[in-house]
């Protein structure tokens, strides 16, 4: 089709889609020496030709705006356009080096972020420095290490990891210094109690928890799990990257946890993917505060301030406060919800979950059976004998303009299908997701090859996945030769 072609394949010489009015300065002719030898190489393409050329790739793409997205662990949650148009006001631009006291505006920003987040998680003091999730858990492990370095006390060197937990945990837990010792998941995915208190001993700096973890399912010996790492001198650290189930209804400092993150790019209405914009805010209990890094942002005599010095700081992370578009994001987030309203969305986004889990189980697996919070995996069809895949599944919900759920994590079950529903979808956008994955799971039976072969109505179909990814063509040149 004309308009599935790239812009340079619909140039024509001569054609052009501007007109600039007339130059109102004198001609000026550059020196040689900073001239182009010959004519850049530009699209030659009418106005129009222009404007349908970019709209049609525009809705080429899947997002929010065109469809359901219950990509688990990652889903796009509420993303309001409004918190968007307030993050590119001009007014927010400052200068990163703009003194203290003409910078007020953006600082009082920093600090009411960094409070309110304070009040939803129970944690003492939070610092915006962090660019993302992962970032966030380093910082977390690198106070860690810094808290028993000032206790002297060496032999912390080890990071216990549940297999339940979210893959960057282990990661940042390595890439930190520490030594991973994993703890095996009890059949519902919590946290095996026996096990843990066999981990536990002197060399045991801290865990790591992912709460609710990737199966979507709340810790119940929470409590248990906290006082047995604080006897054996461990700090605990939360994942709070998906706060959704939460808000406003349990807070991590109120369960023991020492330090989190939460990343602002999920739950606090920045949309993500691609690589950015993130911002993975940490906080800490009131005897760690003296370890974040620096910057910090104050309040002093009602004028806010920054902090540089500080002896016991872990030092500086990012390159100046934090990403302040996102915090902006965030910042309206907070207030257009309003305290009193939080527990609304953690409400919404559990019932939304279960009412699909519950919806859905006969026709696919579901291993670990009870309530879960923001999310759940099944473990693929329960009919397998057509042995239609979950990566089949998912390329078949593309052709019914679904994005698919997450597949193949966590790793726990092999034909993992990680669904989570975001709590601003309508009950109608719920149900007929559910009828179309129940479609889905009646082609299977009975007509698999199609399942198998999807998606057909896509730019691009099914492709080979290896060659994809190791050898992927996406420069025009490269298409052609
Ligand atoms: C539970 C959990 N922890 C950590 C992360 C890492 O966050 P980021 O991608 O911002 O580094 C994610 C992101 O997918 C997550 O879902």
């Amino acid at each position: 089709m004309y308009y599935d072609r790239l812009i340079f394949e619909i140039s024509n010489p001569g054609r052009k889609g501007y007109s600039l009015p007339k130059s109102e300065f004198k001609e000026y002719s550059l020196s040689n020496n900073l001239q182009r030898n010959e004519e850049p190489m530009l699209p030659e393409v009418s106005e129009l030709e222009v404007v349908r050329h970019y709209t049609n790739v525009s809705v080429k793409n899947f997002g929010i705006e065109k469809g359901f997205y219950p990509l688990g662990s990652c889903t796009m949650k509420y993303n309001p356009k409004i918190n968007q148009d307030l993050s590119n006001m001009p007014e927010f631009s400052l200068h990163p080096y703009a003194p203290v006291k003409a910078a007020q505006g953006v600082l009082e920003i920093y600090y009411e972020t960094q409070r309110i987040l304070s009040e939803l998680s129970g944690l003492h003091t939070f610092t915006l420095n962090p660019y993302a999730g992962a970032h966030g858990e380093l910082i977390g492990l690198m106070i860690i290490k810094a808290y028993h370095q000032k206790q002297n006390d060496l032999k912390r060197t080890k990071i216990i990891v549940p297999d339940s937990a979210h893959g960057t945990n282990p990661a940042t837990a390595s890439v930190a210094g520490f030594d991973v010792v994993e703890v095996k998941s009890n059949m519902d995915g919590t946290v095996n109690v026996d096990d843990l208190k066999e981990a536990l001993n002197d060399e045991i700096a801290g865990i790591m928890l992912t709460n609710p973890n990737t199966l979507g399912i709340f810790e119940k010996d929470i409590l248990e799990i906290s006082s047995l790492v604080h006897e054996a001198g461990g700090l605990l650290y939360y994942d709070g990257a998906n706060l959704n189930p939460l808000l406003g209804l349990a807070r991590p400092g109120d369960m023991g946890f020492d330090i989190m993150h939460i990343n602002l790019h999920k739950t606090f209405s920045t949309p993500h993917g691609g690589g950015g914009p993130g911002s993975g805010p940490v906080g800490v209990v009131e005897h760690l505060v003296e370890f974040l890094p620096k910057p910090v942002v104050k309040k002093v005599n009602n004028q806010f301030d920054i902090e540089f010095n500080n002896d016991t700081t872990i030092g500086q992370i990012s390159h100046f406060y934090g990403n302040i578009g996102v915090v902006l994001k965030a910042y309206s987030y907070l207030l257009s919800i309003g305290k009193e309203n939080f527990k609304h969305i953690g409400g919404l986004s559990v019932l939304n979950a279960n009412y699909i889990k519950e919806s859905l189980k006969d026709d696919y697996l579901l291993p670990i059976k009870g309530i879960c919070k923001h999310e759940f995996v099944f473990d693929g069809l329960i009919d397998k004998s057509s042995h239609v895949t979950t990566l089949d599944v998912a390329k078949r919900l593309l052709d019914y303009d679904v994005h698919p759920p997450t597949i193949y994590f966590p790793l726990i079950f092999k034909e993992a299908l990680m669904i989570e529903p975001p709590e601003t979808e309508s009950k109608a956008t719920i149900d007929n997701f559910i009828t179309i994955m129940r479609k889905v799971a009646e082609e299977a039976r009975t007509n698999p090859e199609l399942v198998k072969g999807a998606p057909y109505n896509t730019v691009v179909k099914r492709l080979d996945e290896a060659t994809a990814a190791r050898n992927p063509i996406v420069k025009f040149r490269d298409i052609e030769s």
